[in-house]
């Protein structure tokens, strides 16, 4: 791709960009929320016309109707905001759109067969062909779009973040495709803001910033990540983490969890967050680490236990008791949450607040609006124009909306459910800043991630979760990755070292 320019009304989204991918390399595309990555892959998967520069194919330009000359010139794509038919089986969806209808196959038999094998090579032979596509979650919907990608047989594959709703160890299994892609021939193009994966999978690598290219064919594996972060963002991030600050350790507790169960998730799990503190939980996919957040906000019930919000203990199971006493959630699925689409920006922030913004049933839209604004600037929403419609945003944009929704609430007790996923580094520095700030004015914040290094590096201390289990507690400072590790591990044996990835990411 040479000097790729496409303007949207109002936003020049690309401006000159340069792409060079080779048969047999994953090709991973870097760069800030918003910095065009989307917008390119849409361009090359035909979905967006180009207003200057040159596409070519084995040397010789190229230009494509629609999606469907992509698919059929040999790239296939897996976009960011999913597009699968909800209505329609696994099946139908995987062979969608083949120039043969329904991939050739005219009995449902063979089409669930060869539908059931290329699950199967995902390793996701659970995920039966004649199910309805709108009944999966966000993950098993990631695998049948990847599904479908593998079914078109073609020499580009485009992968955009398709981690970002994967667990950890899905990933592992995501890798494996990717590395049979490679070693037959193919080239992959991966987007990630995940500096880790980028390591793991990719053999070069091209920043873009702001709609231009600002390098290509680097390595992936040998650029140093200071020179990454400074090509994303154009200033060099010393750290990424604020600084702790001593929490009000002689403050009663906030939050204080007793005893809590859920039969067959988790059991007897009590811990305290104080004023000012903020407490990581880390573990692995499946300890029950999103369940004791959702239980603890009400919207799952304990089998027993209990949970006390600033001395005002909870009815159980009632989100509404909850929210009135001052805990707020951000959950870890953002995008089935409630992004309203096609509503403004600050819309979408003011959501939750929105009673405190009517007067006797009537909107003060004045309020509304700077208070929302001013919280999507403190997350560093790009662009800066709180009246956009949501859905022009690029997907981290999105995500930093939902998040600033839970910052203008104004609550006590914080529940963050993988915070930053889909965030680039340059932003999450900032919402890692913006959570220091919130606990330094005395909220008290309950955080949880499947990176080991944000927890690590953002909370005061760090509560390991295990087999439901609560298995260590103690300050983030006196432990490392490695240790958080073990302690997993020591307690189930059983558990293969295999579910860990070796970056020291906790599944
Ligand atoms: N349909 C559209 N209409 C108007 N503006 C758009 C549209 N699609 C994208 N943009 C704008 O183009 C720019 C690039 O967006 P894009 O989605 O390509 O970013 P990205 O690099 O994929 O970011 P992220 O990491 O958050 O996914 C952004 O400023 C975005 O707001
Ligand atoms: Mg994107």
């Amino acid at each position: 791709m040479r000097g790729i320019v496409k303007e949207f009304p109002g936003v020049r989204a690309l401006d000159g960009v340069d792409l060079v991918v080779r048969a047999g390399e994953v090709h991973c595309l870097l760069g800030q929320n918003g910095a065009g990555k989307s917008t390119l892959i849409k361009v090359l998967a035909g979905a967006h016309g180009v207003d200057e520069g040159t596409i070519l194919w084995d040397g010789q330009p190229i230009t494509f109707a629609g999606p469907q000359a992509a698919l059929s010139t040999g790239i296939a794509t897996i976009y960011q905001e999913l597009d699968l038919v909800d209505g329609l089986s696994v099946a139908d969806n995987i062979f969608l759109g083949h120039e043969n209808a329904r991939g050739g196959f005219t009995r449902d038999a063979d089409m669930n067969r060869a539908a059931r094998e290329l699950l199967a090579t995902l390793g996701h032979s659970e995920i039966r062909p004649g199910r309805e596509v709108g009944s999966l979650s966000a993950a098993g919907k990631q695998i049948v779009s990847m599904a479908r990608a593998l079914s078109r047989d073609a020499r580009v594959i485009v992968m955009d973040e398709p981690s970002a709703v994967l667990d950890p160890d899905e990933v592992d299994g995501l890798f494996r495709v990717v590395e049979d892609l490679r070693s037959s021939g193919k080239a992959v193009i991966y987007i990630s803001h995940r500096l880790e994966e980028i390591r793991r999978i990719g053999d070069r690598l091209t920043v873009l910033k702001d709609g231009a290219t600002v390098a290509g064919d680097l390595s992936a594996k040998d650029t140093p990540t200071s020179e990454l972060i400074t090509l994303m963002t154009g200033r060099t991030l010393t750290s990424v983490y604020p600084r702790r600050t001593a929490p009000l350790t002689d403050g009663a507790p906030l939050l204080s969890v007793q005893g809590l169960t859920r039969a067959g998730e988790f059991a007897d799990v009590t811990f305290d967050v104080r004023p000012g503190e903020i407490v990581g939980l880390a573990g692995l996919v499946g300890a029950g680490r999103s369940e004791i957040v959702e239980t603890i906000y009400g919207a799952r019930r304990a089998s027993s236990g209990s949970v006390t919000v600033d001395g005002r203990s909870l009815r159980n199971g009632s989100v509404d008791s909850a929210v009135r006493a001052g805990l707020g959630l951000c959950p870890e699925e953002r995008k089935s949450q409630g992004l309203i689409l096609d509503d403004a920006v600050f819309r979408n922030v003011s959501l939750a607040s929105i009673s405190r913004f009517s007067r006797f049933g009537i909107s003060r839209d004045a309020a509304e609006k700077s208070a929302a604004s001013e919280a999507a600037r403190s997350v560093d929403i790009r662009p800066d124009a709180p009246e956009r419609i949501i859905r022009t945003l690029s997907g981290g944009n999105q995500q930093k909306a939902v998040l600033a929704r839970w910052l203008l609430r104004s609550c006590t007790v914080l529940l963050l459910d993988e915070p930053t996923r889909g965030v680039d580094v340059g932003a999450r520095a900032e919402i890692y800043a913006l959570i220091r700030q919130l606990a330094d004015s005395g909220v008290a914040l309950l955080v949880v991630s499947s990176d080991i290094d944000e927890v690590l590096g953002l909370s005061d201390r760090i509560l390991v979760i295990a087999e439901g289990s609560v298995v260590h507690d103690g300050p983030s400072e006196a432990i490392d990755a490695a240790g958080v590790l073990d302690r997993i591990i020591a307690s189930h044996e059983h558990t293969t070292a295999t579910s860990i990835d070796q970056k020291g990411e906790v599944a």
